[in-house]
């Protein structure tokens, strides 16, 4: 008999036949969203999933479900895992890291400029009808070349980004994270550390590609935002949370900083009422890796990881170490 595993979001059909090959597989090719409690109950029976970052993997889940052995995550960020838990519940995970790296990184940039070149708010009125003439000023927004980029989060995305910023658009690159990165990696992205302080009162441009955490949470809040330039920029491809939304929402509309770019929200796919209406703002509902390349190496490499851990007791990206299964 074929393991049982859920699939818990679409996926290419493709990839959903290779993994039949080897399970009896539950799909929900139709994309529907479950409550915590739909998940938990819809995961009865199977002993792995394939799931995005809407479902929860903690304690309370795998209490219910302990026949359950992998979670692999069709991401690289993987908040909605409680990881110590699933290690002591000898459950594997695994995301999907590298394969979305320089997808992600282009993406970064597109918010950048369409934020700091202000593309959605000038397509919207030209869209209503309300071009009449060209005039000097007529969406005049902020430099993106020559400037300086704050990046806050340098990962892999977030190196991804310094390059195109450094070599593509000879941006200064200043960055702050938890550690910082070795001088031969600062060399290549032509990046200085900084404070976070000092980097939010010198940076044009703040784009934050930083995990989410308890840490991270409202790593930029009013006080942030309150030390940023009022001509500055502000892009968010990391994670709902990470902004304080409403203090954002409140900051664009007072011009407090210019303009902002986001592809994640707090509580999303729910948006803040107050983003919605102010017009210095770039939304996208959470695409950064949406490339179909990108997105089609994300869902075989998230199935890669229940063939290789059922097959050989192994998973290719795993975020912990649990007792292997081989089949
Ligand atoms: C997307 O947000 C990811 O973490 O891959």
């Amino acid at each position: 008999m074929k393991p049982k595993i859920l699939v818990a979001c679409p996926i290419f059909e493709d990839v959903l036949a290779g993994l039949r090959e080897h399970f009896d597989v539950t799909d929900n090719q139709a994309g529907e969203s479950w409550s915590k409690s739909e998940w938990m109950a819809r995961l009865s029976g199977h002993v792995g999933a394939l799931t995005v970052g809407a479902n929860p993997v903690d304690a309370q889940v795998l209490a219910a479900n302990p026949q359950v052995r992998i979670v692999a995550n069709m991401a690289v960020g993987y908040n909605n895992f409680d990881v110590p838990a699933m290690t002591v519940a000898g459950v594997l995970a695994t995301n999907t890291p590298d394969v979305l790296t320089e997808t992600t990184a282009d993406f970064g940039f597109a918010l950048l400029m369409a934020t700091a070149r202000r593309m959605a708010e000038s397509e919207h009125y030209l869209r209503a009808g309300l071009w009449k003439n060209w005039r000097y000023d007529m969406f005049a927004g902020a430099e993106v070349h020559g400037s300086t980029i704050g990046i806050i989060g340098m990962g892999r995305i977030g190196q991804g980004i310094a390059r195109r910023a450094a070599h593509g658009f000879g941006m200064k690159v200043i960055y702050h994270n938890r550690s910082r990165l070795s001088p031969d990696l600062e060399a290549e992205c032509k990046a200085s550390y900084m404070s976070k302080e000092a980097l939010l009162k010198t940076a044009d441009h703040v784009m934050l590609v930083v995990p989410y955490s308890a840490e991270s949470h409202h790593t930029i809040g009013a006080a942030e935002l309150a030390m940023m330039k009022p001509t500055a920029t502000l892009v968010n491809i990391a994670r709902g949370g990470i902004v304080d939304d409403a203090a954002l929402a409140t900051a664009l509309r007072e011009q407090r900083i210019a303009a902002a770019g986001l592809d994640v929200f707090e509580g999303e796919p729910a948006v803040h009422p107050d983003l919605l209406t102010v017009p210095n703002v770039v939304l996208t509902p959470h695409i950064a890796s949406a490339t179909v390349k990108t997105r089609r190496a994300m869902a075989q490499l998230a199935a890669d990881n229940l063939i290789t851990y059922f097959s050989r007791g192994q998973a290719l990206t795993p975020l912990n170490t649990v007792p292997g299964r081989a089949a």
